[in-house]
């Protein structure tokens, strides 16, 4: 039969790369949890509906890429293609709005699914972590949260990122440029693609972002949306600057900058990856303000802000820049046993030492004592124990360390001691060990 292959693009993850995956977690975690941003876990799939009212119909997103079926009582869901949508609806379903007005503050981490054509740091399947802080419109909250994907960023050290920030303005300025947009391509009818030839209707402002039109020539002579922006935005904007400029984030304005999401107003921004090969301009974090959403999806006048970070582009980075710690991938101790009866004492003992937090590995077969030694070379523990039919009638054992090559008997009932002091733990548990099948 032939051989199955996992999707095309997707991943698997073992052991090390694990681990690296896990690690990057952990650490935007730990920050997102010192900013009083608190987990929210949901679902991976939803009714496709959360997606099409959020993200908007015209988005890529929404058109081409999301992963909708119908279950076995034809309800339309969706594999979520973006995480904040979700987190609305949760929000709002859980009433979570009752601590309003105070800010509620979330972080999630999970996988993503988006029908894209897989390429460096693209997948199908790929995760992110995400913060989203709901309360009223705040420039100072807004810096916050732009702060703590900085702080992410830095604590993992990564370098050569560049910070753009934008605004798109509130819903009255978009208004204003969306009829300007309207106008201005109208005249260019006939040198726009199909897919924006649609949009001209449907949503001007997604024009902007196509891909095929933006190179043509009429495309640099656009209306700016800048030149649309009401004093209420433009002075926003400001206070949002001012309080980066606080905090010391070097960032770059970045007037191009639009998202691909329709949800969002005000405040966008980027971290954008920059380096030499295929991963330049790629951005690793994203994210922005969206005061129509949780209305949008049936919830009260609340707004929010917030960000996504793309978990494998994180890690390619800290591939990239050699930022990884080194992981432990040997076992602390293997317990070698001489006899049969041996076997089951070594897995006593494995028993002790693990619920003191040791790595400990035995050979689960009755192999002769080289092949031990020969599966111990490959299981690389700090220390090998030794248990034969001699050490249990003297209630002894063998302690042999495999960086010093040193080997010395003692009472079975200090090994505990012994070895955790070599590992710098306390012996946290009554239990002592001795032999029961002497
Ligand atoms: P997004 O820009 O669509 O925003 O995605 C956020 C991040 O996810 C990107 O910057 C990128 O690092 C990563 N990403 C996106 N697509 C892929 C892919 N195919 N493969 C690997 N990584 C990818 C959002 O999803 C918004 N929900 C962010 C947000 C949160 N806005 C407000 N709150």
């Amino acid at each position: 039969m032939a051989q199955f292959q996992k999707p095309k693009g997707t991943q698997d993850f073992f052991n090390l790369e694990a681990k690296k995956f896990r690690y990057v977690e952990e650490r935007a975690t730990q920050i997102a949890q010192s900013f009083g941003f608190k987990e929210m876990i949901t679902p991976i799939f939803e009714h496709t509906e959360v997606f099409t009212r959020s993200s908007g119909e015209e988005s890529d997103i929404v058109s081409k890429e999301m992963y909708t079926f119908l279950d076995r009582a034809k309800r339309s869901i969706t594999l979520r293609p973006e995480g904040t949508a979700p987190i609305v609806r949760s929000f709002i379903e859980n009433k979570l709005y009752t601590n309003y007005p105070n800010y509620t503050k979330v972080f999630y981490r999970g996988p993503i699914f988006r029908y894209e054509r897989p390429q460096a740091g693209r997948f199908r399947q790929f995760h992110q972590f995400g913060v989203e802080a709901f309360g009223d419109a705040n420039s100072l909250l807004d810096a916050d949260v732009i702060y703590s994907g900085y702080q992410i960023l830095s604590d993992l050290q990564i370098p050569s990122i560049s910070v753009k920030v934008n605004t798109i303005g509130d819903f009255a300025s978009r208004e204003a440029y969306q009829a300007a947009v309207k106008d201005y391509f109208s005249n260019h009818k006939e040198h726009l693609c199909s897919d924006c030839i649609r949009r001209l209707d449907k949503n001007p402002m997604r024009i902007l972002d196509c891909k095929v039109d933006q190179t043509k020539e009429f495309f640099q002579t656009a209306p700016s949306l800048h030149d649309y922006l009401n004093e209420a935005s433009k002075s926003y904007f400001q206070e949002v600057l001012h309080y980066l400029d606080t905090f010391q984030v070097k960032y770059q304005i970045e007037k191009n900058l639009v998202r691909g999401l329709d949800y969002y107003t005000d405040t966008v921004f980027e971290y954008v990856i920059e380096s030499n090969d295929q991963y330049n301009g790629l951005a690793i974090c994203a994210g922005g303000r969206y005061d129509n959403l949780v209305k949008e999806l049936g919830g009260p006048s609340i707004g929010g802000v917030g960000y996504a970070f793309g978990q494998e582009r994180l890690v390619v980075m800290m591939e990239q820049y050699n930022l990884f710690p080194t992981f432990q991938d040997g076992a602390d101790l293997m317990i070698l046993s001489l006899d049969e009866v041996s076997k089951t004492e070594s897995l006593r003992l494995a028993h002790v030492f693990r619920k003191h937090g040791l790595v400990v590995e035995i050979d689960y077969k009755h192999s002769a004592m080289k092949q031990q030694f020969k599966l111990s070379e490959k299981l690389s523990p700090k220390y090998l124990l030794i248990i034969g039919e001699e050490e249990r009638k003297n209630q002894t054992i063998s302690l042999k360390s495999t960086q010093e090559k040193t080997q010395e008997s003692y009472p079975v009932v200090d090994i505990l001691s012994i070895v955790l002091k070599k590992f710098n733990k306390a012996e946290t548990l009554k239990e002592t060990f001795q032999y029961e099948n002497a």
